[in-house]
């Protein structure tokens, strides 16, 4: 039987996404993509034609009409502010750019305790004031909470101390490992920034915030622990005041899972390496879990597509807490991810958790 009232698209009154954050009951399971705005929109390459993605981040008129481009088109639950992991780092004295296919690169990497020197706080009112400026735009123009976000401590000192992307993190673990005293002056200068960050985001208007720690998944369990965790529980700590739910994501981060529900996080991301069920074994009752579809599945047979989406649906909701995402960003590709097909995937998971809430009678 299906609820009457019940309709895919999300309304104004309430939150499906924010519910789930807090494991309260939902009419739906929430659905929304990392990566979302980006590439595979014609709208978006065509602005990209004029203006780099830098430039898209400093001009609120741009990144607010790009963030809600997925709201509109997709019908997702929730909107991402558009903006890059590595936009505050220019507001703390960091020389960077970020290429197309390349990703950032970093002008002078910080190796030694003189360039870790040159990293200063930053006071995101006065150095960041078009990112608050989208928010601020956003919150009064958008239908869905939005989520605010900001990069993980070891994400942006990879890239600080490695200057570009990188396969095996050696710099960043020879850091670590050889002056640990560095590394930590580095994750406090690194935490205190973020959240400052994330604080000023959600006075602006966003209703969540999500940290991408992508390459945290390099490390194991115990370097985690050792090196990652203190900072994050600090973090997580000195945003507990604000109520809104934070997110902590991560790539290839299955063994790192128990100690990511040790952080304080209150939703924990999950990619497609570890079964959903698996993953809320490790996570345990408390915490809401977000993922986790292969993002190349974007680019599979809709049979193959839906039936590995509803697999996902089928473990996610058998506890209270679930969000549909994928398990990383909206693939890149030639020919692009088709937008019908996001379209059709998010109706999709609407409907079919729909059913399965009704049948297992726990709907809101
Ligand atoms: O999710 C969203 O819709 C919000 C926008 C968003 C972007 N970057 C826009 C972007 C978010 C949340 C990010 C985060 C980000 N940026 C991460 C963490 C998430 C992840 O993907 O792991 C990382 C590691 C970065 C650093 C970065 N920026 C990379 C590796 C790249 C890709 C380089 C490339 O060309 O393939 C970028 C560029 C970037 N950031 C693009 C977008 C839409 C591609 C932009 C373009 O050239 O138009």
């Amino acid at each position: 039987m299906t609820n009457p009232s019940f309709s895919s698209t999300p309304t104004d009154q309430y939150s499906r996404f924010l519910a789930a954050c807090r494991r309260e009951p939902v009419d739906a399971i929430p659905v929304w993509y990392m990566r979302q705005a980006g590439r595979y929109q014609p709208e978006y390459r065509k602005i990209r034609e004029k203006y780099s993605l830098l430039e898209i981040c400093r001009t609120p008129e741009l990144c607010v009409q790009i963030s809600q481009l997925p709201v509109t088109q997709l019908g997702v639950d929730a909107a991402i502010l558009f903006s890059d992991i590595m936009v505050p780092l220019s507001a703390m004295g960091v020389e960077l750019d970020i290429q197309e296919n390349v990703g950032p690169l970093i002008a002078h990497p910080l190796r030694s305790d003189a360039d870790v020197q040159t990293l200063h706080a930053f006071e995101t009112v006065e150095s960041l004031p078009y990112v608050l400026d989208s928010i601020r735009q956003l919150k009064h123009s958008l239908s869905v909470p939005l989520i605010g976000f900001a990069g993980g401590p070891y994400t942006l000192a990879s890239y600080l101390i490695e200057g570009q992307a990188s396969r095996s993190y050696l710099h960043t673990k020879q850091m670590m490992w050889n002056r640990p005293d560095l590394w930590q002056t580095l994750m406090d200068k690194l935490g205190a920034a973020i959240s400052h960050f994330l604080r000023a985001q959600i006075q602006a208007g966003a209703a969540a915030v999500q940290i991408f720690d992508s390459w945290v998944g390099s490390l194991s369990p115990e370097d985690f622990q050792t090196y990652v965790l203190p900072t994050m529980k600090r973090v997580f700590h000195l945003l507990q005041d604000t109520g809104v739910p934070i997110i902590y994501f991560g790539v290839n981060t299955g063994d790192l899972l128990p100690a990511f529900a040790e952080s304080g996080a209150s939703v924990i991301g999950v990619d497609w390496r570890t079964p959903l069920q698996e993953a809320r074994r490790r996570i345990g009752p408390n915490q809401a879990i977000q993922g986790n579809l292969d993002p190349a599945m974007l680019l599979a047979p809709w049979s193959v597509l839906s039936s590995r989406a509803e697999d996902i649906v089928t473990q996610g909701v058998q506890q209270p807490g679930f969000i549909f995402n994928l398990g990383h960003g909206v693939v890149h590709h030639h020919p692009p991810v088709s937008v019908d097909v996001l379209r059709r995937l998010t109706q999709h998971i609407h409907e079919y958790s729909h059913q399965c809430l009704v049948e297992r009678g726990n709907l809101v």
